[in-house]
């Protein structure tokens, strides 16, 4: 009944902790393309090329249904893999839409007029892929009116994460902070739109300010998920076994993941 994870590196950690506490007994294997990350500074095709492979891993590994756990894929390739990659009996799902859901305050496939929603001023933290995409503002504006958004793509730091420089994040993730003010002085809340960005959240939330709340998609993408899977509970793969598979050097992602989720993560070879 396995579940299958995928994130170019260790960012997807955040939302898999998640979902592990809200489906305790389901086995999920995580993917890390490590040897690829970061994705937020390649193209479209190239993104859609390295997720469609990582997926199939993990369908090979017994997960029918895939989450990517990464705005940047979700963002670059999961329409096109939808349209014309995923088999009938297979799925896979991204982690924009549980933000959406809870920005706009309504279903997805609610398709009724934009509406006014409690937040004006967004500020959108997200790497330069996602960024260029403008997948969120067109999601947004589809739902919601009078929102205005201002995004910060912030180069440079997944790299640090993934290189557990945790010196340089923080400096990177308090001056993409000071830019994204000099644009908006006073944003309503803050969206941390890469699934790396969680693990620096108190840095955002103390360079933001106390007074913008900061989206948590882990724990929506949690509760989304166990929702789906009552309602689709054949999406259970055959897969019986929990894994943590990476691209990379499997003793230093391990080295990284544990030192980021402070207890043992041991990655073996995808
Ligand atoms: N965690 C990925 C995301 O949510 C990081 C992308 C990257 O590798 O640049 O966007």
């Amino acid at each position: 009944m396995a579940v299958g994870v995928f994130d170019s590196g260790l960012g997807g950690l955040t939302v898999l902790e998640a979902v592990r506490k809200t489906l305790p007994d389901v086995p999920f294997v995580y993917f890390a393309d490590s040897k690829h990350a970061p994705y937020g500074v390649r193209d479209a095709n190239d993104i859609f090329d390295l997720t469609t492979a990582a997926t199939e891993r993990l369908w090979a590994a017994g997960c029918d249904l895939v989450i990517l756990a990464c705005n940047t894929a979700s963002a670059a390739a999961l329409r096109r893999m939808q349209e014309s990659f995923v088999p009938r009996d297979k799925r896979v799902l991204g982690v924009f839409v549980p933000l959406i859901e809870a920005l706009t305050e309504r279903q997805w496939g609610d398709n009724s007029p934009p509406r006014e929603v409690a937040v004006q001023h967004v500020a959108l933290f997200a790497t330069p892929a996602t960024v260029r995409s403008r997948a969120f503002q067109r999601e947004l504006a589809f739902r919601a009116i009078g929102v205005d958004v201002e995004a910060q793509a912030c180069g440079g730091l997944v790299d640090a994460i993934e290189e557990g420089d945790m010196i340089l994040a923080e400096a990177l993730v308090r001056s993409h902070v000071d830019a994204l003010k000099r644009k908006m002085p006073m944003p309503q809340a803050a969206i941390l739109g890469c699934t790396h960005y969680p693990l620096m959240q108190d840095i955002f939330q103390d360079a933001l300010g106390p007074e913008v709340t900061v989206y948590s998609q882990a724990s929506l993408v949690a509760a989304s998920l166990s929702d789906y899977l009552a309602r689709h509970p054949d999406m259970y793969g055959p897969g019986k076994d929990s894994a943590f598979l990476t691209t990379g050097d499997p003793r230093k992602v391990s080295v990284h993941a544990t030192q980021f989720l402070r207890h043992p993560i041991t990655f073996t070879s995808a």
